[in-house]
């Protein structure tokens, strides 16, 4: 047994310096030893442990750790790190959240806590781009440390109420963090390191607090049997000139070798297929060259990136598994079943979502559940005109809605949308995305809550003025101020007696005709059945008739002080002729 090198991802917000701050690890580390030595893969750049002890030189003397390396995921963009999925946690060991000090956390900074959060990921924030706090006086590829004791004052003090800001926001994602030099205890304070990807500098504090986690954490999560069966996970189907169909995959177990039978995870059964060409990429110069962009391997020990070219690879998917065949075929193809199977719990009556891949779909579920958004079904791929039909079938309206998370919607969708009474929200960010939804939902909720009210008799009461009698009888017109609470066409009428009036007709304001007054108003009343002078007259106060049997429900409704003070002085004239009406 071994330890292989930690791999670890680096996740941020668009142009917060990722690439480059990789640029400028690779950079660094070539630029103190011959180039051959590290080693560009696709889409992951190794870095061994030798070079890091070169690099923070300035800041350790001592050479104590076990891990032999460093392996860096760069992200780009949002898209690949929901791919990032191994076992059914995170592929990455350890990771970087770079965050540009003058910009602060974004969108894509949150989403990413809540990624390394769910999977409990340990990182480091790399607070990049401190060249560019005015006044800062470079220092290329020097320790952090030691290039902000030469800043002026102000430049110190400036820095300092940037970190301090960015400790009040992530303790209000509930983080605590730091600036790294300033830690007693790592395993309860995340480390914060102030960085340039244009000088370097910082960077040697960088990878000395990278090693000390991977050190802390992970020494035996990464004991690896050199010569097992390799697992990788798949982070890209690509279509290469030349070689046809190829795979970026980074293996983070055992070995993989060219001739290898292999699994790979698809959408629905693993399929089978032989690795043909194992492909990694030259060194980066080399890379401008295209004419022969690729060396060929026989064989890759983990942590690797690498591209594979094989044949069969329809169906394969973005974050699914790949995993060398040795011995029983059957028993890894069920293993990888096991694996490619979503964990996402749903319930009878729900929303659907769909994303790209089986990571995003985790993520997505995983933030609709902490949201409370029930999750009837979930799928991969874009929105089709099936979806859209399903959905609309969907029983309540809130649950007829399609939440896509980096997907489209297919033009047949997009027509069979226009007769479908269903939502469809389309998020790249998925916290975004879950806002979205539930900013709609409780908006609809609102009003479907005040449509019930309107179902309701609501109480009211009224007076009729003196000198507003349009018309005494079929129906009785009459100008009325509402006292208290609301009335509505349709309503019935009774008198401080309790003896039923009539019905009220409709309500009007000059030649407006009305579908609720309410206190303060004054209105003119059409009372059915009820003739001025006998069942009603100038000054009567008046009340809205409620059933017995929704007195209890209106009780129990979100009443104001008014409306409750109304409901009691009609209960009471209800109990003059029943003692227990209502009880
Ligand atoms: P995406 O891959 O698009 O998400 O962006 P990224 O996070 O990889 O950012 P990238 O490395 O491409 O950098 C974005 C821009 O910021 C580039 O123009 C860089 O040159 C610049 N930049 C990155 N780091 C620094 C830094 O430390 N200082 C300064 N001054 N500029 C930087
Ligand atoms: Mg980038």
């Amino acid at each position: 047994m071994s330890i292989r090198q930690p791999i670890v991802s680096v996740l941020g917000h668009v142009d917060h310096g990722k690439t480059k701050l990789l640029d400028e690890i690779r950079g660094t580390a070539v630029m103190q030893r011959e180039a051959g030595l590290i080693t560009q893969h696709i889409g992951a750049t190794e870095v061994p442990i030798d070079h890091i002890y070169e690099v923070c030189s300035e800041l350790i003397k001592q050479r104590n750790f076990t891990v032999p390396g460093l392996l860096f995921i760069d992200t780009p963009g949002h898209h690949s790190f929901t791919t990032l999925r191994a076992r059914g946690g995170s592929l990455a060991d350890l990771a970087i959240l770079v965050i540009d000090i003058n910009e602060g956390l974004k969108p894509q900074t949150i989403e990413s806590i809540n990624i390394l959060r769910r999977f409990k990921t340990p990182f480091v924030i790399a607070l990049n781009k401190v060249d560019l706090i005015p006044g800062w006086r470079e220092h290329p590829g020097k320790p952090f440390i030691l290039s902000q004791n030469d800043q002026m004052d102000q430049v110190k003090q400036a820095l300092d109420n940037r970190l301090y800001e960015l400790v009040g926001r992530f303790y209000k994602e509930g983080l605590s963090v730091d600036r790294y030099d300033r830690i007693e205890d790592f395993t309860k304070t995340i480390a914060m390191v102030p960085v340039s990807a244009k000088t370097g500098e910082g960077i040697p504090d960088l990878l000395l607090v990278l090693i000390g986690l991977a050190q802390r954490f992970l020494e035996s999560m990464l004991e690896t049997e050199e010569g097992g069966p390799g697992k990788g996970t798949i982070l890209e189907l690509k279509e290469e000139k030349g070689l046809g169909p190829t795979l970026d995959v980074i293996i983070y177990s055992g070995k993989l070798k060219r001739g290898d039978q292999v699994a790979l995870g698809t959408r629905g059964d693993p399929v089978v297929t032989k690795v043909k060409a194992i492909l990694k990429c030259k060194p980066l110069d080399e890379i401008r060259e295209p004419r022969d962009r690729f060396d060929k391997l026989n064989e890759v020990h983990a942590a690797a990136g690498i591209k594979l070219s094989c044949q069969n690879v329809d169906g394969v998917v973005a974050g699914a598994p790949l995993m060398v065949i040795k011995g029983n075929r059957e028993s890894v193809v069920e293993e990888m079943r096991e694996e490619t199977k979503v964990h996402i719990e749903i319930e009878d009556d729900g929303v659907l979502i769909k994303a790209d891949a089986i990571g995003s779909l985790e993520a997505l579920a995983y933030e609709a559940k902490n949201a409370e958004i029930p999750i009837r079904k979930y799928e991969l791929g874009d929105i089709s005109r099936r979806d859209v039909v399903e959905v609309a079938a969907y029983k309540d309206s809130l649950n007829r809605t399609i939440l896509g998370f980096n997907v489209n919607m297919l033009q047949d969708a997009k027509e069979s949308l226009t007769d479908a009474d269903i939502k469809v929200f389309l998020n790249d960010v998925v916290y975004r995305l879950i806002e979205e939804y539930t900013e709609w939902r409780d908006e609809e909720r609102t009003k479907i809550e005040s449509d019930k009210r309107s179902l309701f008799a609501f109480p009211g009461k009224i007076r009729v003025l003196p000198g507003c009698v349009f018309r005494t009888s079929k129906p009785a017109i009459v100008g009325v101020r509402v006292l208290q609470g609301r009335i509505r066409p349709g309503q019935t009428l009774i008198n401080q007696d309790g003896r039923d009036i009539g019905r009220i007709r409709s309500l009007r304001s000059g030649e407006e005709a009305l579908k609720e007054s309410i206190m303060g108003d004054e209105v003119a009343v059409a009372i059915e059945g009820a003739t001025v002078g006998r069942q009603v007259d100038v000054e009567d106060i008046l009340y809205v008739d409620i059933l017995e049997s929704r007195v209890k429900e209106l009780q129990a409704f979100d009443l104001n002080d008014d409306e409750r003070m109304i409901l009691e002085e009609f209960i009471d004239i209800k109990r003059k002729t029943d003692k227990f009406w209502g009880m």
